[in-house]
């Protein structure tokens, strides 16, 4: 079955576009967080610069469209692009126009009037439940807006909405941005051919969605390492008491399933066997390192017997791919763990390995860490980087133009 990597390279690239003097929809994904009004990490604007700057180098007119959030529909001011417009400004150095809508009469007045190398960026694409239906007229009327489509969202290509699976089929062409191809390239040295051996860690909550990725990645793995919340499901299935841990109930029986699969593909697990614990988040401050989670107690990060074993095992890596903090890392007294791990990685790529992070919470753990210049990729993605990971073709990418064979 072929992958994202297989079907981009049927599609057309920038490259292939000749943008002098026409209008470009440029769809990325600048769900940036904000806090008071103000953009608190620009990485997904960064990453998406080099396919703005082409454009405009090239003499085109881009018209930038992004979700922010989930307004549902809803015309939510907490959820508008006037913080986005903000940070892109600084960013690019140019002015960007924030129009006060995506489609409608004004927007297509105000982008027929901007000219080459100028830039407006529209209002929230959710603002309208249009996209996230995939609605038909929806498409029509943002397509309508441009000429040719440029998809550099990769944190959103596994979704199937308007601005994604919809536009590119209706403009004259529609190609994969520089980010777009940069993650599809990375993510897939996990599953072609990767450097042996090959260790994944995984962590975070939940079990559920990460299955998928795995069963596609365990036949390439030679470890699998397992912590976070995800490590106290796990030991729960093997009858291990958790106490008051954070288990995902559901998934026990999926834990099972995964651990047996893991057998008999003779990839080795490991688990952590100390834990990080406190009555409860509230009460970090006094944690303590245990060997077996008292009935009243959760499991709250990896210990540090755990943590040295998982990093001596990741030091023998080629390959690392990371998904998911071993702790809830945002708490000092509990970061202790994930960043042990974090530094074990990047020396992976300090040694020529190739190391791979992904999902928003190990991407901001990553960074809280000062480790993201260390590592070969950090990932835009979340949701889509699994779904890339679990071999399916994200609908970003299907949606594109094929290349004239
Ligand atoms: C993200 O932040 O992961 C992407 O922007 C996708 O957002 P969504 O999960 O709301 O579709």
């Amino acid at each position: 079955m072929p992958g994202s990597a297989e079907a981009l390279a049927g599609k057309l690239a920038l490259d292939d576009l000749a943008p002098e003097g026409r209008r470009v929809l440029l769809r990325a994904d600048l769900n940036l967080p904000v806090q008071e009004g103000a953009v608190t990490d620009t990485t997904r604007l960064t990453a998406m610069l080099p396919t703005l700057r082409a454009l405009l180098d090239a003499g085109a007119t881009a018209v930038v469209m992004s979700h922010r959030g989930r307004p549902k529909g809803e015309r939510l001011q907490e959820f508008s692009m006037a913080p986005i417009a903000e940070a892109m400004r600084a960013a690019l150095g140019h002015d960007v126009a924030l129009l006060a809508d995506c489609v409608g009469d004004e927007v297509e007045a105000a982008v027929g009037a901007l000219g080459p190398g100028e830039v407006a960026l529209l209002e929230n694409l959710r603002y309208h439940p249009g996209e996230t239906a995939n609605d038909a007229e929806f498409a029509r009327r943002l397509a309508g807006l441009a000429d040719l489509y440029v998809d550099d969202a990769f944190g959103v290509a596994h979704r199937a909405h308007a601005s994604i699976a919809g536009v590119p089929l209706l403009v004259e062409a529609a190609a994969a941005g520089r980010l777009l191809e940069l993650e599809v390239q990375m993510l897939s040295r996990c599953l072609d051919d990767p450097a042996k051996p090959f260790v994944l860690v995984v962590g975070g909550a939940k079990v559920s969605d990460k299955l998928d990725a795995l069963a596609n990645l365990m036949p390439l793995v030679d470890r699998l390492i397992i912590g976070g919340a995800m490590a106290n499901t796990v030991l729960t299935c093997q009858g291990i008491g958790m106490g008051s841990s954070r288990i995902e109930e559901g998934s026990i029986e999926l834990a099972a399933d995964l651990l047996e699969r893991a057998a008999r593909q003779g990839v080795e697990v490991l688990l952590p066997d100390d834990f990080v614990v406190a009555a409860d988040l509230g009460d970090a401050a006094s944690a303590t390192v245990v060997s077996s989670v008292p009935a009243t107690a959760m499991a709250l990060d990896i210990g540090p017997q755990s943590a040295e074993r998982f990093a001596s095992a990741i030091a023998e890596a080629q390959t690392v791919l990371w998904n998911g903090p071993m702790g809830v890392f945002e708490i000092e007294e509990l970061a202790a763990g994930t960043r042990r791990v974090g530094v074990a990685i990047a020396e992976v790529t300090g040694r020529g390995g190739i190391s791979i992070v992904g999902g928003g919470d190990t991407v901001a753990a990553v960074a809280a860490a000062g480790l993201s210049g260390s590592m070969s990729h950090v990932s835009t993605g979340g949701g889509a980087a699994l779904d890339l990971l679990s071999g399916t073709v994200l609908p970003g990418i299907a949606a594109l133009t094929d290349r004239a064979s």
